[in-house]
């Protein structure tokens, strides 16, 4: 076990969707007792709302933490609202600022998104880009949802992958790429402990310095 910081430390994990950020966020988080913010969450909150009839960039600027709470954020309508959401300006620069000041919490923090190493934190001490082929990443989702219980087919899941990839390359705003000084992890053919094992290394790797 790593020995507990006071000082910030900021770890950014970009990718695309279903590369295994989520999963490595939190495993980092536990492994250096630091907090984990998805940041996807608040595009996706800003999808619901908006799916809900909310102006997207209103529901930007008064996102609370009870809108971070529904329980349909992980559906892929949600989704799909969220990445439509997240090419508007407005509507990034309104989460910025939250965005940052959890990046700085003293302890440390990881922060999974899209922008993160590029965008909001720049200066991040650890920038990590998690990817993975579109195939391998859908099949994860996909059985992510089934889990769920959600009715969703292989192909159509498939499809809602490419689309959103699609979307966030090519957005003008924080469109998604890695960090020029990201550590490039694929996780295509590697099993999730595996894949854990590799980020954590990273870090420790980076920390001793
Ligand atoms: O979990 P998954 O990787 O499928 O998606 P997510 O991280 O929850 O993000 C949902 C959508 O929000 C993405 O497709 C992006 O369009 C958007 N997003 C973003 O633009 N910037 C971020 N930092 C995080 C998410």
């Amino acid at each position: 076990m790593a020995g507990v910081m006071t000082e910030p430390f900021t770890i950014a994990v970009d990718g695309p969707a279903a590369a295994g950020k989520g999963t490595i966020s939190k495993a980092l988080a536990a492994q250096f007792d630091m907090g984990h913010l998805d940041t996807g969450l608040l595009y996706r909150a800003v999808g619901a709302l908006t799916l809900a009839g909310v102006d997207p960039i209103e529901a930007a600027r008064g996102l609370t933490a009870k809108d971070l709470e529904r329980g349909d954020l992980r559906t892929p309508n949600v989704a799909q609202a969220a990445s439509k959401v997240a090419v508007i300006a407005q509507v990034r620069a309104a989460l910025i600022d939250f965005q940052r000041a959890f990046a700085r919490r003293s302890g440390g923090a990881v922060l999974d998104g899209r922008d993160i190493g590029t965008v909001i934190c720049p200066q991040a001490e650890v920038k990590l880009y998690v990817t993975a082929s579109a195939e391998v990443r859908a099949q994860r989702r996909f059985l992510e949802l089934h889990d769920k219980g959600l009715d969703v087919s292989r192909r159509q899941v498939l499809e809602d992958v490419k689309a959103r990839d699609d979307r966030d390359m090519n957005r003008v705003e924080a469109p998604l790429r890695p960090a020029e000084d990201a550590v490039l992890l694929d996780t295509s053919e590697l099993d999730i402990n595996t894949a854990v094992a590799r980020a954590i290394a990273v870090v420790e790797n980076i920390r001793q310095g």
